[in-house]
């Protein structure tokens, strides 16, 4: 039995692959293509990837389904639709926090996200001004960055980073185009949005995956993303692959559930959250797959950290065939990727705002934006004007962090886990269970499994996980 009908945005997605697409879009996102490898190359690659895989199997998946049960049943906005199941379960209606929690880290992600997506941007005029100018000068198949040594290629993100102005409008360029689709509706903005861009966005990666494999090192990058060597794991590489599925699967930030309460009745939610999970976790791999051929390609540092996609690539692009064509498409299609992330961020708090304070959604969605463009705007000072604030000083963990780095640590090393904690216990042991029995449409053996891995394995592993990523002293190391 639903609670409700539908969310009381009112509003419903047409089909069950409109959803897939949209949930999927959520999903895949800089998260996919700038962290994953990002993390993967720092955590030695093949032990993190498989610990990765593991914690999205045993713990991602029934999170998702849990995530988007608890929005079809609640059938409202994220902290409404767990207050109904929780009213409805006679539990208390306090268990509304665990929507908040969610709507909130879901609102600072997609502050510091806009921020990044913004120097996606930049690129995509880079590589664009490159390839055109090529084309015109009538050599198209010209390499990227011509005529630039490699300090000039990297001191280009220097010089991004050091004027406040282009920082800032990069990001209100990328938050303006969010708001547009989200205010534009459910069916008429973000799934439309699905619809185009991220059909789109699979065809983009195949084409630079298969460039990599024809011209990169392939074989080296397969071994270096599926070799595992358990000597690079420690706590912290655990807290990361951990909070990374939770990021990647757009768990824990209010997203999902609020996608949930938009699924009509009929469509049967375990396979969903199977898709949606698999197709998140294939396209981490073939981005993987399609950064560090070309990465090794040059000779260049697979370690290199959040500046590997920046950097080192638009470096590797600058010696390669048709290097300044490839590296369009390759900014192109992040951009994509994080547009239908941000999307799904930012109509969390908007739905919100919606059921809770009773306005029409283009205003809600233009008011959380501008919150949320405006704390990026802290970030994006974070790395000239206020480059030496370290917000987080006093907590050893985060004490490095510029403002950026201290929002993203936060809300992926805290919030997320914290927050899929939560709803791992209020499904597992507080929803009424013949609810949750009913909205999973699991039958037997797979119930008591997918209920298995919600009521014990993510309370214990999210909550060990939690606690020796903050206190790394805790193994003696
Ligand atoms: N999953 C997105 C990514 O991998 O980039 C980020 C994200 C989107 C996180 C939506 C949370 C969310 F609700």
């Amino acid at each position: 039995m639903a609670l409700t009908q539908a969310g009381s945005t009112g509003d419903h997605w047409s089909s069950r692959s409109a959803f897939i697409l949209a949930a999927v879009g959520a999903a895949v996102g800089l998260g996919n293509i700038w962290r994953f490898p990002t993390l993967a190359g720092e955590n030695g690659g093949g032990a993190f990837v498989l610990v990765y895989i593991g914690f999205v199997i045993l713990l991602g998946l029934p999170l998702v389904l849990s995530e988007i049960l608890l929005g079809r049943a609640g059938g409202e906005d994220a902290i409404g639709s767990v207050r109904n199941v929780a009213v409805h379960s006679k539990r208390s209606e306090l268990w509304k926090g665990v929507g908040a929690l969610q709507i909130l880290a879901g609102f600072l992600i997609l502050s510091f996200y806009s921020v990044v997506a913004g120097w996606v941007i930049n690129y995509v005029f880079v590589a664009g001004e490159d390839w055109f100018g090529a084309l015109f000068s009538g050599a198209p198949f010209s390499v990227a960055f011509a005529g630039e040594t490699q300090e000039q290629i990297t001191g280009r993100m220097g010089d991004l980073f050091a004027s406040p102005g282009k920082l800032i409008l990069l990001h209100a360029i990328f938050m303006g185009a969010t708001i547009w689709i989200v205010a534009s509706g459910v069916s008429d903005g973000i799934e439309k949005a699905a619809k185009w861009l991220m059909p789109t966005f699979f065809v983009l990666l195949v084409i630079v995956t298969t460039y990599g494999a024809f011209t990169g090192e392939f074989a080296q990058a397969v071994k270096f993303l599926f070799t595992p060597d358990f000597s690079k794991l420690n706590p912290i590489a655990l807290n990361e692959a951990l909070g990374q599925a939770l990021f990647s699967l757009s768990l824990a930030a209010g997203g999902l559930l609020t996608y949930g309460a938009y699924i009509t009745r009929d469509v049967n939610l375990a396979p969903t959250a199977a898709m949606i999970a698999v197709a998140d976790t294939l396209v981490a791999i073939l981005a993987g797959l399609m950064i560090f051929p070309i990465v090794f390609a040059v000779g260049l540092d697979p370690a290199a950290g959040p500046a590997l996609i920046f950097q080192t690539l638009p470096i590797a692009f600058s010696s390669m065939p048709a290097g300044s064509l490839i590296g369009l498409v390759f900014f192109v299609l992040i951009f994509f990727a994080a547009l239908t992330s941000s999307i799904s961020l930012l109509e969390g708090p908007t739905a919100w705002v919606i059921d809770r304070f009773r306005i029409r959604r283009p205003i809600a969605a233009i008011m959380v934006g501008l919150v949320a463009f405006g704390i990026g705007v802290i970030c994006a000072l974070g790395y000239n004007i206020l480059s030496d604030v370290r917000p987080l000083a006093f907590w050893d963990v985060f004490a490095e962090n510029d403002i950026l780095d201290a929002l993203d640590g936060v809300t992926g090393k805290i919030m997320l886990p914290l927050g899929a904690f939560l709803v791992a216990i209020f499904t597992g042991w507080m929803a009424d269970r013949r609810l949750i029995e009913q909205q999973t449409g699991l039958d037997g053996g797979m119930f008591m499994l997918w209920r298995f891995l919600v009521a014990w394995l993510c309370p214990i592993a999210v909550g060990l996980v939690l606690l020796l990523g903050l206190v790394p002293g805790l193994l003696g190391d």
